[in-house]
């Protein structure tokens, strides 16, 4: 059999037919290189960008300069979720930025952006954020009023089941069924309704990923094979717990239910990876160093989902309610994380990349008074 490789690679080809721009840049920050996606997003040709700074197009105060700047002093792989960029006679967009150095070629830097990803759909959602809350707050009253009837309902029916002949206990049984649904639909909608600050306590995602496990494993899962690598030098991540667990239980869900019948199986991975930052508004950001993925090997989301599976109501399946990823999307938002979906078929990843734990700050009042306590002892 032929080897794959045996013909060398044309990297120029690969360059050129990357879809989303990329550019080399030189030790002063000077264009190098360009690929055709990198020359539709600037509305420039390679030849007229070579040799200029980047400066002269972003100004001095640019965040992606200070990426750029950051990564090639660390030597190392840098990549910043949610960044405005300014370019000279172009609005502002926000995109995601990944820096590299380009190690055989010292001081020169891979540049990747990434202007339709998740940054893009973080900004839409922040824009609608305040209509957004006023439809969840409707739709969480409405969710309240709806459930007494509904209870006095499915009440009524059981009472119809006992005295029903055969063929009408079919019906009660049916109206019963299909109560109990609505109320699952409302129980959901009630969850986005909390629009509190989750709890900010110390949360080990070992802990949780392990009790969702073993629930799904006793009940919808127990058709897959369960593989995990955990990273086990993990610190906390920062948050409310049960909320935390209701995302896991939602993906493990959906993991299941796309796993195949037979050979089926989900994966569970943790890592600790420095570099990526979200911007947290005013001027600040956040580091999200613990990322957690739940990888499944189903067919995939399908295609005409994909732009929208983290929308309330996009559901596949005939007895889906479509709120499983919203509510995914909102508690990781809540959190101040990212929930980042790739999927082909035979492959399907949700990967979460979440804060870090970190002590708070002893307020001085209490330092001084239990020094002074350590003193007088
Ligand atoms: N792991 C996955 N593999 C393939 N498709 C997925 C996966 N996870 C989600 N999807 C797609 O995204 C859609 C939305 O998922 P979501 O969890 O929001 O709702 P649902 O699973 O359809 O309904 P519910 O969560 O109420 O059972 C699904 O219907 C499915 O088409
Ligand atoms: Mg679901």
């Amino acid at each position: 059999m032929r080897s794959s490789l045996s013909e060398p690679i044309d990297f120029e080809v690969i360059w050129s037919s990357l879809p989303e721009p990329a550019m080399i840049l030189d030790k002063k920050n000077q264009f190098l290189a360009l690929n055709s996606a990198a020359e539709l997003f600037l509305f420039s040709s390679q030849a007229s960008l070579v040799g200029k700074p980047l400066k002269t197009f972003t100004g001095d105060s640019s965040r992606l300069i200070d990426v750029i700047e950051q990564s090639r002093k660390n030597g190392s792989w840098l990549a910043e979720y949610g960044v405005e960029l300014s370019w000279r006679d172009r609005p502002t967009s926000m995109v995601d930025l990944q820096a590299a150095p380009i190690h055989e070629r010292p001081g020169e830097m891979l540049l990747l952006i990434h202007p339709r990803s998740i940054a893009e759909k973080m900004d839409r959602t922040l824009v609608h954020r305040g209509a957004a809350r006023s439809v969840i707050g409707m739709a969480a009253m409405l969710a309240h009023e709806i459930k007494n009837p509904l209870a006095g309902i499915s009440g009524a029916a059981q009472l119809l089941e006992m005295s029903a002949d055969e063929n009408d206990r079919e019906l009660t049984t049916l109206i019963r069924e299909e109560a109990a649904r609505v109320e699952a639909i409302l129980e959901q909608v009630d969850q986005f309704g909390d629009v509190r600050p989750p709890a900010r306590s110390p949360v080990n995602i070992h802990d949780i990923l392990d009790q969702a496990k073993r629930s799904a494993a006793a009940g919808y899962a127990s058709h897959v094979r369960f593989k995990e690598e955990y990273d086990p030098s993990l610190p906390m991540t920062v948050g409310d717990g049960t909320q935390l667990m209701q995302v896991i239980q939602n993906l493990l869900k959906n993991a299941a239910e796309a796993a195949p019948k037979a050979g089926g199986v989900i994966s569970l991975s943790t890592a600790y990876r420095t570099g990526v930052k979200i911007s947290i508004g005013g001027g600040k950001r956040e580091s999200l160093p613990l990322h957690v993925t739940i990888t499944d090997n189903g067919p995939g989301v399908p295609e005409d989902l994909k732009p929208n599976i983290f929308d309330p109501f996009v559901t596949s399946k005939s007895k889906g309610t479509g709120l499983g990823l919203a509510l995914v999307s909102k508690v990781i938002a809540d959190h101040g994380g990212v929930v980042e979906c790739e999927s082909e078929p035979g492959k399907t990843s949700f990967r979460l990349l979440l804060p870090q734990w970190k002590e708070p700050k002893t307020p001085l009042l209490e330092r001084l008074t239990r020094k002074s306590r350590e003193a007088t002892s």
